[in-house]
């Protein structure tokens, strides 16, 4: 990847805003359920949310009463977000980069970030999330594991063909990854001497795609978006040939999500 590909990756999903909000599925309900009861968030709690997207999370917080503000770095996510929230009076969205947003002065019950944390400054956004809590509030971080082969992944195998063609970066050493390649430690957070750890949770959903379902998914993934428009074209038009000629039109893929809460265990302001 090179430096220059790599430093627009966290932008690209607002070059395509709309697909992402069509494309992308929301959350497990479980997951969501778990959320609050693990954070103790109850309605009217004070919930700062970082990179909401288009409101993925968003919306099911809201629905649940909680009182948020999102930050989130895309004016196009930022607009379909508002949007998408609009039936709701307890919630804001501000186009803003969580690195470098001023933070407010009223400290929050809840940071979470929802497929997000990995795009924010490794060396800041735990002091960050820290400094935006109230003493003893909860940092959730939800990571998503798309495609995880548990078993023979015939479609994961067969589609490499696509991404050997299609990316100039391709690694012919990578693997599938399994369930065992997924950590149960957060090394940032056991290492860290703000946050202690209090809950891990791990949830499953399979989902069926037909052809262009799947493609409309991998066109908003930010290795596909970094490819050149002739690469994704062909690329795209590669992997949904293979689904409907190899596959009968129609693929599973197993999902895997991660929740990850941690306390301040410090007074961080
Ligand atoms: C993969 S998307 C996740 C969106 C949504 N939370 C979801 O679950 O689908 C990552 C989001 O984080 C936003 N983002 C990336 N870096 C950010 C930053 N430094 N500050 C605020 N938002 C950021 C992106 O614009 C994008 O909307």
């Amino acid at each position: 990847m090179t430096l220059h590909r790599a430093g627009r990756r966290r932008e690209s999903f607002d070059e395509v805003a709309l697909l992402y909000n069509a494309a992308r599925p929301g959350y497990p309900p479980t997951l969501v359920d778990d959320l609050m009861e693990l954070a103790g968030m109850n309605q009217g709690h004070r919930v700062l949310e970082i990179g909401p997207g288009t409101g993925q999370l968003t919306v099911p917080l809201a629905e649940r009463g909680l009182s948020l503000i999102g930050v989130e770095l895309g004016t196009n996510m930022a607009r379909i977000a508002r949007r998408n929230l609009s039936s709701f009076t307890n919630v804001e969205v501000v186009v803003a980069d969580f690195d470098t947003w001023a933070l407010p002065v009223e400290p929050f019950d809840l940071v979470v970030a929802a497929t997000a944390f990995h795009w924010l400054d490794p060396a800041t956004r735990l002091e960050r999330c820290a400094k935006a809590l109230r003493s003893g509030g909860i940092l959730a971080i939800l990571e998503t594991h798309w495609g995880v082969s548990d078993r023979e992944d015939s479609f994961w195998t067969d589609s490499q063909s696509c991404y050997s063609k299609w990316d100039p970066d391709y690694d012919s050493e990578i693997r599938p990854v399994t369930l065992r390649d997924l950590p149960l430690k957060r090394t940032d957070i056991a290492n860290s001497p703000i946050f202690e750890l209090v809950a891990h949770r791990r949830y499953h959903c399979d989902r069926r795609y037909d052809a262009v379902q799947y493609c409309n998914l991998l066109g908003t993934f930010s290795n596909i978006r970094a490819l050149t428009e002739t690469a994704r074209m062909g690329f795209l038009a590669c992997v949904q040939d293979l689904i409907n000629k190899r596959f009968g039109g129609y693929i599973l893929r197993h999902d895997v999500y991660d929740l990850w809460l941690a306390r301040t265990s410090t007074i961080p302001r």
